[in-house]
């Protein structure tokens, strides 16, 4: 391992869902003032998957392109973090893995953490490259968030997936070896094995994440990182856009500044684009962020970014990089905006079915209608198997 080697993001690639709500929509049925939501949360709309649609087959559209673009001849290690497993015991990147054609020779594991497992997966993958700088890993980030009927974290429901491929001498951005970490055990959104919604104490999670924040940060400090002035942006988990700012202010003050709102909007304005359309994407949600950064129209060469990644529960991690110069070129900008403008818009009644639609449970062949006009469907389920197929 060399100690000037650079790794990084090489790729990155982001998908989301076939259906959109709006907030207006949802306001029309809850009753709230759209504007809690527009300007209380920030957020637009949210991603549904289609019935056919789950974490796979977001995953593998997002992958796709990272493999047209690179091959899978170097890909030795597919990481995918999520918190809306498909199965107890088998990796739903084995189902990536073979929708994709990828070779035997893949390890292939998943990830949990609640939030924050996309950002585990990423720091495995660098120290992977570190290991061998002539492979790369492919990290996918992957969730549909959840939440009860008429409950307050409704609204803050998304879904989608990136992809990412970590590799030595990276396009988009090279990361630093040090990371500032936080973990503490408190109950502020969980999801047990029997339930199908997560259960969330939601001012509570508002100040654990920011207690996470403080102490994430604070090691970071300690184990010799940048200082604040140094970073020209930052993305933070954004479970609902608003609360990057929350965080943003809090770090400020917890280094004793007047927290200047012009400075919070110029610090993580720039991130929040593609979650307050998509909503909250769990593990992926950190890296929307870092796409919109990208995709947005500021030239951000030479710029370092901080990432705060939380994951309930709780866990946290602070780490920086450089946006790599040619970035540009490198980019999947209209890909992006195409994932988000092709979603068709649903009303209350077909939302409501989809978020309460099942698969029995008995063993039995169940076809999934077709409603995805992505590259992946998930068929069906037979004898307890998902069925997965191009579409
Ligand atoms: N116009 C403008 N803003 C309004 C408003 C209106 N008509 N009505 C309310 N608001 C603001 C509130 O002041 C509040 O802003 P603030 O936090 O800056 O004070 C915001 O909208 C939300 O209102 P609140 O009453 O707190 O909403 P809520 O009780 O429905 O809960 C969450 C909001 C985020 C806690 C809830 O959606 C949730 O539980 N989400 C899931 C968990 C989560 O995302 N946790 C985050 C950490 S991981």
């Amino acid at each position: 391992m060399s100690a000037d080697l650079t790794a990084g993001i090489h790729d990155l690639s982001v998908a989301t869902t076939q259906y959109v709500l709006t907030h207006e929509t949802l306001a029309r049925q809850t009753g709230a003032d759209v504007a809690k939501y527009h300007k209380g949360i920030g957020q637009q709309s949210m991603s549904v998957p289609a019935a056919d649609e789950d974490i796979v087959t977001m995953a593998a559209t997002a992958a796709a392109p990272i493999l047209a673009r690179h091959g899978s001849d170097r890909i030795r290690t597919i990481v995918f973090a999520t918190e809306t497993g498909i199965d107890q015991a088998k990796a739903a990147g084995i189902y990536v893995h073979s929708l994709l054609g990828m070779p035997s020779a893949t390890r292939v594991v998943e990830l949990k953490q609640a939030c924050y497992s996309g950002t585990a997966a990423l720091q495995f993958a660098l120290g992977l490259v570190h290991r061998d700088p002539s492979r790369q890993v492919l990290v996918i980030a992957a969730d549909s968030s959840k939440y009860e009927l008429g409950s307050s974290g409704e609204a803050t429901q998304g879904a989608a997936a990136v992809a990412m491929l970590v590799a030595a001498d990276p396009a988009l951005i090279r990361l630093d070896n040090t990371s500032g970490l936080f973990t503490a055990d408190i109950m502020d959104f969980w999801r047990p094995n029997y339930l199908t919604t997560a259960l969330v104490d939601g001012q509570e999670s508002i100040s654990a994440y920011l207690q996470a924040v403080e102490g994430a940060w604070k090691d970071y400090t300690e184990q010799g990182g940048r200082s604040l002035a140094d970073f020209g942006a930052f993305c933070y988990h954004q479970p609902f856009t608003k609360m990057a700012y929350k965080a943003h202010r809090h770090l400020l003050q917890y280094h004793g500044h007047d927290v200047d709102e012009a400075d919070v909007v110029r610090a993580v304005g720039r991130t929040t684009g593609y979650n307050s359309v998509i909503g909250n994407s769990y593990t992926a949600s950190m890296y929307l962020g870092l796409a919109a950064l990208l995709d947005g129209s500021d030239e951000l060469t030479g710029q370092s970014v901080g990432f705060l990644s939380y994951g309930s529960g709780s866990v946290a991690e602070f780490f920086a990089g450089d946006v790599v110069p040619g970035y540009r070129t490198h980019l999947r900008t209209d890909q992006h905006r195409a994932a988000i403008d092709r979603r068709a818009d649903i009303d209350y009644a077909t939302y409501r079915a989809l978020h309460q639609r099942s698969f029995p449970t008995d063993g039995g062949d169940h076809a999934t209608p077709r409603e995805t006009t992505g590259p992946y469907r998930l068929a069906g389920l037979s004898g307890h198997k998902r069925i997965y197929e191009p579409r």
